[in-house]
């Protein structure tokens, strides 16, 4: 068993799933039509909706409640048609020969191959769906691709919404009694604030302020500040990109805790993509480059006080030259220096057989086991020794990923500060 909550605290019967409940409902009917043999209207079902609201959790649930062997395949790894076929085929080829396994397929971030360029991999979905003998479900955050039109179509389309904060109390209510935890309402109410409708991050960030004490209190809280940089930093682009004055745009930055390179590396990469228009990006850029030579000469002489000047140059510089916003929402992406600069190839490789041995364990996919549950597993090993141990047992962490792990934030802060330097050589 697994020192991680998330895990632990799974639901076993679809009874404990929290909210969402005439999705819940529909899923478990269209499960009983199956059970009944009836034909169905719709042969597949997919679950859609944000992350850590309970998809994964619900199929799991009820696989365990009913007998079924859940096959968890993850559409973004899917190469080709052969590979894909082989995975699904077979499962659900396997079923029809041999009755007496009862099998669920799960085929999860479905949204995946929508982003990729091989169109075989939706039309070998789609095959798989319509031959199927056993129940196919789908996952999906984000299932509204275009490309992804006609598998809708073949779907019962169950909606996910973010969870509501009593549900989410809830649930954190329980486990703190489980664990035997004393904690007030207003720190979980702080976590269930921060995690908006996500249950998986709030009962992480639960087990991290946690530390294995019995007793916790607000001030625990701190702990969580750092992790939350990344969305400080897209609210500040969200600012930046969006408001009209110098003065707001250079609000933005306020109280972020960031280096300032970094930032800039930020609204820089963002920049092509936030600002359509040929002109408007000509403002935006020439303004960045001013602010980047005065941030190149506050580094080399150490002259602070310049920084004032660039600041309002490169978050109003580039507000009041955006005159025309792009069509569609388009979103903020986390630059892809930085990202690389991150890690050499070694490093690539050891977070890639972390993921995966997370992935293998919390049922989720490689990329989701790196941005929703790395930092956390990261966080946990480093601050609480008697849990690194059993995490790393459970896991099967090698001493080197164990080590990556625990040394992973100051590596990540020495290269943020790398792509800073870097920037300016360039
Ligand atoms: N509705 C819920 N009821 C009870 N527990 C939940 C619920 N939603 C999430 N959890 C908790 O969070 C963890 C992650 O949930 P789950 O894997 O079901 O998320 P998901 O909706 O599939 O997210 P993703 O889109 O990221 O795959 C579970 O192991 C469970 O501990
Ligand atoms: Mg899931």
């Amino acid at each position: 068993m697994t020192e991680l909550w998330v895990e632990k605290y799974r639901p076993k019967r679809v009874a404990e799933v929290v909210g969402n409940r005439e999705s819940v409902e529909a899923f478990t009917k269209w499960m009983k039509q199956w059970e009944l043999g009836r034909l169905l209207e719709k042969k597949a079902v997919l679950l859609y909706g944000p992350a850590g609201v309970g998809k994964t959790s619900l199929v799991l649930a009820y696989g365990k409640e009913h007998g079924y062997d859940v096959v968890e395949v993850n559409a973004s790894d899917w190469r080709d048609e052969a590979r894909m076929k082989a995975i699904v085929g077979e499962s659900s080829l396997q079923a029809t020969l041999d009755g007496s396994t009862k099998k669920i397929i799960l085929v999860d971030e479905v949204d995946g191959i929508a982003g990729r360029e091989d169109a075989g991999g939706i039309a070998a979905l789609n095959r798989i769906i319509t031959e199927a003998r056993v129940p196919i479900v789908l996952v999906a955050n984000n299932p509204w691709d275009p490309k992804l039109a006609s598998i809708r179509e073949k779907c019962l389309m169950l909606e996910f919404r973010r969870l509501k904060k009593a549900e989410m109390m809830k649930r954190l209510k329980e486990i703190a009694e489980a664990e035997g935890i004393k904690v007030s309402d207003a720190v979980l109410e702080k976590l269930v604030e921060r995690s908006e409708g996500d249950l998986r991050s709030a009962i992480n960030d639960f087990q991290a302020i946690t530390g294995g004490r019995k007793i916790v209190e607000e001030h625990a809280l701190e702990a969580l500040g750092s992790r939350n940089r990344v969305r400080e930093i897209f609210d500040a682009l969200r600012m930046i990109f969006n408001v009209k004055s110098i003065r707001a745009a250079r609000a933005a930055l306020e109280g972020l805790e960031v280096d300032l390179d970094i930032v800039y590396t930020w609204i820089l990469d963002n920049t092509p993509e936030q600002i359509p228009d040929p002109m408007d990006l000509v403002d935006a850029l020439e303004a960045l480059a001013k602010a980047d030579l005065i941030l190149a000469r506050v580094n080399k002489k150490q002259e602070w006080r310049l920084i004032r000047y660039a600041i309002p140059i490169m978050t109003g510089g580039v507000a009041i030259a955006r005159r025309h916003k792009p069509s569609g929402f388009v979103k903020f992406s986390f630059p892809s220096r930085i990202r690389l600069l991150q890690s050499t190839s070694a490093e690539r490789e050891l977070r890639k057989s972390i993921a995966q041995k997370i992935a293998a364990k919390l049922h989720l996919s490689t990329s989701k086991a790196l941005s929703q549950m790395l930092p956390y597993i990261s966080f946990m090993v480093s601050n609480d020794s008697g849990m690194g141990e059993a995490i790393a047992r459970f896991f099967e962490f090698t001493e080197s990923e164990l080590n990556y792990l625990r040394g992973g934030k100051a590596e990540e802060a020495q290269a943020h500060r790398r792509a800073g330097r870097r920037r300016r050589k360039g």
